[in-house]
């Protein structure tokens, strides 16, 4: 066990034991709060949460269901105050409706889930010497956008024959976002964010592309077709062609539409972190998480423009339309006999290789151009997936988040899991995904050549195989595991001010809750991965995001536990017994009002 100041700069902290408690544990001088919860109004007019007494009106005022990714921005002008944007990623409603019957939901029941999906934007209030965080609700920037905001498709396959139905006669405008995970970032002050599993919202799925994107045949699980027919795929069967995107939200502008950037492709979009060329062209890595699928990037060919003219902003405004979408693909150094499942390591002593960048279509002011051959421009954007599949990208054992570093450039990618791995009919282990039946996941680290985030080709090595540190197949980065946290099922990914990683998880496979670690990714620590904090019961632990003062994160879909209900909770937090389960964001500060783990 590290001693409570031992450890990295920015991890000097006493590690969370792993544990099944129902509430948020911090280490030890840490203080903690809710900052805002399913429910709370956060709109003008928006009444405050009653459990018993939902209905969508007042959900569209209120925070939505289920945080996952968070970003902070600052707000100018406004003195100790930030602009918080969260995802609402998917509706539990069993969980959030007394008496809900699955196989009848009411139309109100589901117009309120329509209404807590999507996005939240939420001015917050920053206490004097903490790090407490409170919701300044009202604002005047506060804004929800749900399952039937507008939203405007732009970039290359914007318009084409494959997206338009019969309410959107130009393929142009979509009615909402659904099923955004994570998210990024940009450098000129937006952010984006990831529509992930969204076939699980159409019903009657039939063409071979509807398979491909895991869209069932039947009734969908929450019939949502009953009372809209666009979620109806037998009617409408290009309406699933407008979800999948990369969402583009300006937080600044109240007003603004959001746009889903269609030359980021189309596929179960984890996440999106964008990070510059050394010429000020943005490039953004994608995971496409599912099993066997994809990691991808998107290399703009814009330069962002700097200042903060409006001339500049709509200018970069535009960036994410224009450039090549690449998919990766990954090679070992070690004999592939040397590979044996299990997770022992080659005898050159590390997972590793080389990997190429291998474009699949490049948008640009006079339309586009498809790099695969058999598929037009429009289709490699509509079914990026099937383009990977031609052009023989390699099979992940489910990419997540993405992040790169912002002191070293080597980028890191949280590969959650993979049960089917080495099974029969599916890929066998390879170095970069060494374990079948890959029950922990691992985090692989890619190094750009000469450091250029466009470059085609770059080198790779496993930087944390993930499990419980006395298990064998464990790795991390050779720093002594009996100093480090047990780690399953790594999910999102963040750096701190000191350039450590910070990794949160989802499916925690070792009997314990999910977490936040932090591990240190340079120099004598490197490796040295320790747990920050734990989730309740049945949550994942989501959005992690690390300032000189606080620690976010998402506590998502709390209570999740098989056969749960309203009348039979498996968790009551935040709010203790009696009251119903709520998601929430919370804040975990040093209560001596210095800077985290230092
Ligand atoms: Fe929504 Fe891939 O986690
Ligand atoms: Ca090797
Ligand atoms: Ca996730
Ligand atoms: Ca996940």
């Amino acid at each position: 066990k590290a001693e409570p100041a031992d450890g990295a700069r920015g991890l000097r902290f006493t590690p969370v034991a792993p544990n099944t408690d129902d509430r948020v544990t911090v280490p030890a001088g840490y203080g903690q709060n809710v900052v805002v919860r399913w429910g709370d109004p956060i709109l003008h007019g928006a009444p405050a949460f009653d459990s018993e007494n939902q209905t969508a009106a007042a959900q569209a005022g209120q925070f939505g269901y289920n945080n996952d990714f968070l970003s902070l921005l600052p707000l100018r002008h406004e003195p100790h105050r930030q602009v918080l944007v969260a995802n609402h990623e998917y509706t539990d409603e069993v969980l959030m409706f007394r008496g809900y019957d699955p196989e009848n939901p009411t139309r109100e029941q589901v117009e309120i889930a329509w209404a807590a999906h999507g996005l939240g934007v939420v001015v917050v209030q920053e206490e004097h010497r903490t790090g407490r965080l409170t919701a300044v609700t009202r604002h005047r920037l506060n804004r929800r956008l749900t399952a039937t905001s507008e939203f405007e498709l732009t970039g290359p396959a914007a318009g084409s024959a494959l997206v338009r139905t019969s309410a959107d006669p130009d393929g142009r405008t979509v009615l909402g976002t659904l099923n955004n995970c994570s998210g990024g970032t940009t450098p000129w002050g937006t952010t984006l964010h990831g529509e992930e599993n969204i076939n699980q919202y159409f019903a009657n799925g039939s063409s071979a592309t509807d398979k491909r994107y895991g869209v069932g045949t039947g009734a969908s699980e929450r019939k949502w077709e009953r009372f809209d027919k666009r979620f109806d795929l037998k009617q409408e069967p290009n309406e699933v062609h407008r979800f999948g995107w990369v969402v583009e939200l300006d937080p600044y502008d109240p007003e603004s539409t959001p746009r889903k950037r269609t030359a980021l492709g189309r596929f179960k979009h984890e996440a999106a972190q964008p990070r510059l060329t050394e010429d000020g062209r943005p490039v953004v890595y994608m995971g496409d998480d599912e099993r066997f699928d994809y990691l991808y990037k998107f290399v703009s060919s814009k330069r962002m423009k700097k200042g903060s003219s409006r001339s500049a902003h709509e200018h970069n405004l535009t960036l994410l339309d224009e450039g090549t979408l690449y998919v990766a693909k990954f090679t070992g150094d070690s004999p592939a006999a040397e590979i044996d499942g299990a997770g022992k390591l080659p005898s050159d002593g590390e997972f590793d290789g080389s990997g190429v960048w291998i474009p699949l279509a490049t948008a640009g002011p006079d339309g586009a151009v498809s790099h695969v051959p058999g598929m037009t421009a429009e289709e490699v954007y509509v079914f990026t997936r099937l383009a990977g599949d031609k052009v023989g990208a390699t099979k992940m054992d489910r990419p997540e988040d993405v992040e790169p570093s912002p002191r070293s450039g080597r980028v890191y990618v949280a590969l959650t899991n993979n049960s089917k791995r080495g099974t029969t009919g599916n890929a066998p282990a390879d170095e970069a995904n060494p374990r079948n039946v890959n029950k922990h996941g691992h985090v692989l680290e890619l190094s750009e050549h000469w450091d250029d985030p466009s470059s085609d080709g770059f080198a790779w090595r496993l930087f944390l195989v993930a499990g419980d540190p006395s298990d064998p197949a464990t790795y991390f980065a050779g720093f002594p595991k009996e100093k480090v946290s047990p780690i399953s099922c790594p999910d999102n990914v963040a750096f701190d001010p000191h350039g450590n990683l910070w990794i949160s998880t989802d499916g925690n496979q070792l009997g314990s809750h999910d977490g936040l670690f932090g591990v240190a990714t340079r120099g004598e620590r490197r490796g040295e991965l320790k747990q920050f904090l734990t989730v309740p019961t049945g949550a994942e632990t989501c959005g992690p995001l690390v300032q000189d003062r606080r620690v976010l994160v998402s506590v998502q879909h709390p209570g999740e536990v098989d056969g749960a209900s309203v009348e039979k909770p498996a968790s009551t937090w935040p709010d203790g017994p009696g009251r119903i389960v709520r998601p929430a964001v919370v804040s975990v500060w040093r209560t001596d009002g210095r800077d985290i783990g230092v």
